[in-house]
């Protein structure tokens, strides 16, 4: 059994999309991939129900129908911390259940991708944060960061706070490069990163203005994710991990 938990410096810099463009990727392959999205704040009301749209387009690129119970088994409609969402809506957060769902999510796939929320120090529930969570997803991790100025310190920082909680931070992804406002910054980043974390930066992702996560447009993600990765590593991942 094979996976990656994606976290990220902060909240949109692309955690989704690079997990689709992942999955796509994968697909492509022939991988069987399922998905979830286990701490989704900030649902829509669809017929009746809370549904996660980051939860949609992961589901959509991956090619699964598993039901919402495993793919999101905590589904909250304020668009905030889990563990703010859950006080206010009176939820309890019960990890145990969320471990279940994950596990019968990895035993339906080859593969199993999970997107966390935020980053690694948002909070879930009470004293817990992203990073606590090792246990709950026994899994290598991925970082994706902005591309720009500012980035350095925040990836710096995540892999740190995931190391010291036992994360294997295997890889980090740049996401969303400009290549009209690009500068000096984006150019010795990747470099400055590498050096400073010691962990491998497996893609480097354009900025794809035809794909939105709300509208559930990813065409043409998957071969710009492949050709944005570093040779070998979809490959590694189907054997590694
Ligand atoms: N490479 C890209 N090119 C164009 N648009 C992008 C790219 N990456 C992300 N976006 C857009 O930026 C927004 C944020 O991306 P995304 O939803 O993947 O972030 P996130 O880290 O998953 O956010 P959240 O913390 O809410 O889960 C989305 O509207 C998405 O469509
Ligand atoms: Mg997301």
């Amino acid at each position: 059994m094979s996976g990656l938990f994606i976290t990220g410096t902060d909240t949109d810099v692309g955690k989704t999309v690079v997990s689709a463009g992942l999955a796509l990727a994968l697909r492509a392959r022939g991988v069987d991939v399922g998905v979830m999205k286990p701490f989704a704040t900030g649902g829509v009301r669809r017929d009746g129900r809370l549904v996660s749209l980051d939860a949609l387009y992961l589901q959509a690129a991956a090619g699964c129908d598993d039901d919402a119970s495993l793919v999101t088994p905590l589904c909250l409609e304020e668009p905030l911390a889990p563990a703010i969402a859950a006080r206010r809506a009176g939820v309890d957060v019960d990890l145990s259940a969320i471990g279940r769902a994950f596990r019968a999510v990895q035993s339906r796939h080859d593969f199993v991708i999970v997107e966390g929320v935020g980053g690694v120090a948002v909070p879930v529930k009470d004293d817990v944060v992203v990073g606590d969570l090792r246990g709950v997803f026994p899994l290598p991790m991925w970082v994706v960061a902005r591309p720009d100025l500012g980035t350095i310190n925040h990836t710096a920082l995540t892999v740190e706070h995931a190391r010291a909680r036992g994360w294997d931070v295997t890889g980090i992804v740049l996401n969303g490069v400009d290549d009209e406002s690009a500068g000096v910054a984006e150019a010795t980043n990747p470099g400055v990163i590498e050096d400073m974390t010691q962990v491998p930066i497996v893609a480097v992702v354009p900025r794809l203005p035809a794909i939105s996560v709300d509208l559930l447009a990813m065409d043409g993600l998957g071969e710009a994710f492949e050709a944005a990765a570093i040779d070998g590593v979809i490959e590694s991942l189907r054997v590694g991990s």
